[in-house]
């Protein structure tokens, strides 16, 4: 039933855009009413990790007056990863059938997600790609654009997954696809989440669509990409992929 051929997909339920912020005081109030004019009927989660900046507080401010707008404070700084696990949590609880990713700094068009929606529609998971044809990045420094395709690379070969842009952070989910992720074990804390859930959907056999997007670097605000983090991105995927080939070699099949 899972795999991407001919099958039905159901119609697509109530949509929750989850923004992870942490310092993103400049951007929450400019990027959640860009959502809300793109996509009038979605509603957003913030998740603030208590944003030293007060963030969470001018969050409150537009959840108070907007009833589309919702906050999930969490206690302290745990990551992207951990954060949108309990954003999908609140998400599945609260009874919303589409799950998106975006980035709360404006590097993820507002404007570009009814495309991603659409797509959906014939997908288990849609994912904004950088990297394929149509796809492209604006006022990025070659630097970051070489950690980028370089890790995208990496990790293909690595994971032996057939996507281009495996840790971007502009995504749709059916509610479906994220229960059938075992998202329970996932331990990934940095960027490495996103190739963690893409390499998951593939394992798991479910439909990934690649929709081509246009990611703009951010202009206020910095970014939160440090070593740490490519430090775990690199070791975690490595074990990923060592695992998954004595798995193959011993005969046992796949891995988590
Ligand atoms: N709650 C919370 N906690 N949010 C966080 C944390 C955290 O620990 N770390 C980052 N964020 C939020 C930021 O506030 C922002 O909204 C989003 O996550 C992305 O962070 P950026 O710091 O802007 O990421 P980037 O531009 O360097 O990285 C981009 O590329 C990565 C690699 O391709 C993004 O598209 C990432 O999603 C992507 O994985
Ligand atoms: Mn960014």
């Amino acid at each position: 039933m899972k795999d991407g051929g001919q099958r039905e997909y159901g119609p697509l339920g109530a949509t929750l855009v989850i923004i992870p912020t942490y310092n993103e005081a400049e951007n929450v109030k400019p990027i959640t009413a860009r959502v809300r004019t793109a996509v009038p009927e979605a509603h957003i989660l913030v998740a603030d990790d208590n944003s030293p900046d007060g963030t969470g507080k001018l969050a409150d401010e537009l959840a108070a007056e907007d009833d589309h707008i919702h906050v999930l404070h969490r206690k302290g700084k745990e990551g992207l990863g951990a954060a949108y696990l309990a954003g999908f949590r609140w998400g599945i609880e609260n009874g919303y059938g589409v799950l998106v990713e975006m980035d709360a700094d404006g590097s993820h068009k507002p404007e570009e997600l009814p495309r991603l929606l659409t797509a959906l529609k014939g997908a288990d998971l849609v994912l904004g790609s950088r990297w394929v044809p149509g796809g492209r990045v604006v006022n990025w420094p070659k630097s970051r654009e070489f950690i980028s395709r370089g890790g995208s690379l990496y990790s293909r070969l690595m994971l032996d997954v057939p996507i281009r842009d495996v840790t971007g952070g502009f995504r749709a989910f059916r509610k479906e696809t994220l229960e059938g992720l075992g998202l329970a074990d996932v331990a990934s804390q940095g960027y490495c989440f996103q190739v963690d859930l893409a390499r998951r959907a593939v394992k798991a056999g479910f439909h990934v669509v690649e929709v081509p997007i246009t990611f703009v670097e951010r202009e206020l605000g910095d970014s939160k990409m440090s070593r740490d983090i490519l430090v775990e991105a690199l070791w975690r995927v490595t074990a990923w992929g060592v695992t998954e080939r004595t798995g193959k070699v011993l005969g046992r099949g796949k891995s988590r």
